[in-house]
């Protein structure tokens, strides 16, 4: 994988070209923007779906830029160039999604109006989400074993920047108004009820059949079916606690060390089964 590095944050280059944080950067949100937040592999494109299948039911249509790929802002990608320049002129209400760490959002939206939904999931499930996952994109180094990507995950030498900096950069904004936190993990455990939240939050309230309908469209056995991935890259296992299958005890007591060294008394916490 070809990287660069700015302001200590990793890029993969021919993904995000180092033109495109400035294109992200001078990026015109508009007050009906919503934009998804999430560190790689922490659900984005099945909140993407959620989010398009909540705006679907108030009839508002699908855009059919990308298909199968989540509106990424700060992606190149092949035939379409940079998303940023294509989002530009895109019908409102426009779904964005960006991995970027909060110092490289563009600079109109924490002031704005547009709804920020930041998605987050338990670092162990990250990281072997990951870990498959760059097996399976050209872009990234495949990693050699397990065992060096681990170290390279702890040591926070990944694509994106670190996951505990990126996590806490924005749960420091946990109080603002236009910002919802959602968990990977309460989105398994209570889809309905995390569905509802998400709909009430972007002001667009359902009644119960409706919730059934997105929720039914959004489990992951009906996206792994219905919902464009045809190369497999965001529908995997989809569970809670895969790190079991691939974690030592070793391995997972080292983890739990900076777990604990990152996250204590910040209130941000997770659940790993
Ligand atoms: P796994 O690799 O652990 O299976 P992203 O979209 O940010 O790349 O995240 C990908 C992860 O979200 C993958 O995790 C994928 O399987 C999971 N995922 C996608 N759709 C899902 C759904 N409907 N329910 C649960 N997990 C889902």
């Amino acid at each position: 994988m070809s990287t660069y590095k700015e302001r200590g944050v990793i890029f993969p280059v021919d993904i995000v070209p180092r033109p495109n944080l400035d294109l992200v950067k001078n990026f015109d949100i508009r007050d009906d923007d919503i934009i998804m937040i999430t560190y790689p592999k922490t659900g984005t494109w099945w909140t993407h779906q959620i989010v398009k299948q909540i705006l679907a039911s108030e009839g508002v249509k699908d855009e059919k830029y990308l298909g199968d790929f989540p509106n990424l802002i700060e992606f190149s990608i092949p035939g379409k160039g940079p998303l940023a320049k294509l989002f530009k002129t895109a019908p409102s209400p426009r779904v964005l999604a960006t991995h970027v760490p909060v110092e490289f959002l563009p600079s109109g939206l924490l002031g704005s109006k547009a709804k920020i939904v930041v998605v987050m999931r338990n670092p162990k499930d990250t990281a072997v989400s990951t870990y498959h996952f760059w097996q399976k994109v050209p872009e990234v180094k495949t990693p050699e074993s397990w065992e060096s990507f681990l170290e390279q995950f702890l040591a926070g030498d990944c694509p994106w920047g670190p996951f505990y900096d990126h996590a806490l950069g924005y749960w420091k904004l946990k109080d603002s108004h236009n910002i919802l936190f959602l968990k990977y993990e309460d989105m398994k455990k209570d889809l309905p009820a995390e569905v509802k939240k998400l709909a009430t939050f972007l002001g667009r309230p359902l009644s119960e059949e409706a919730v059934q309908a997105v929720v039914g469209a959004t489990q992951f056995d009906s996206m792994k079916k219905n919902v464009g991935d045809k190369h497999g890259l965001w529908t995997r296992k989809g569970v809670i606690g895969d790190w079991k299958n691939s974690f030592s005890d070793e391995q997972s007591r080292a983890f739990d060390d900076q777990y604990r060294e990152r996250l204590s008394n910040t209130g941000l916490e997770f659940e790993f089964e």
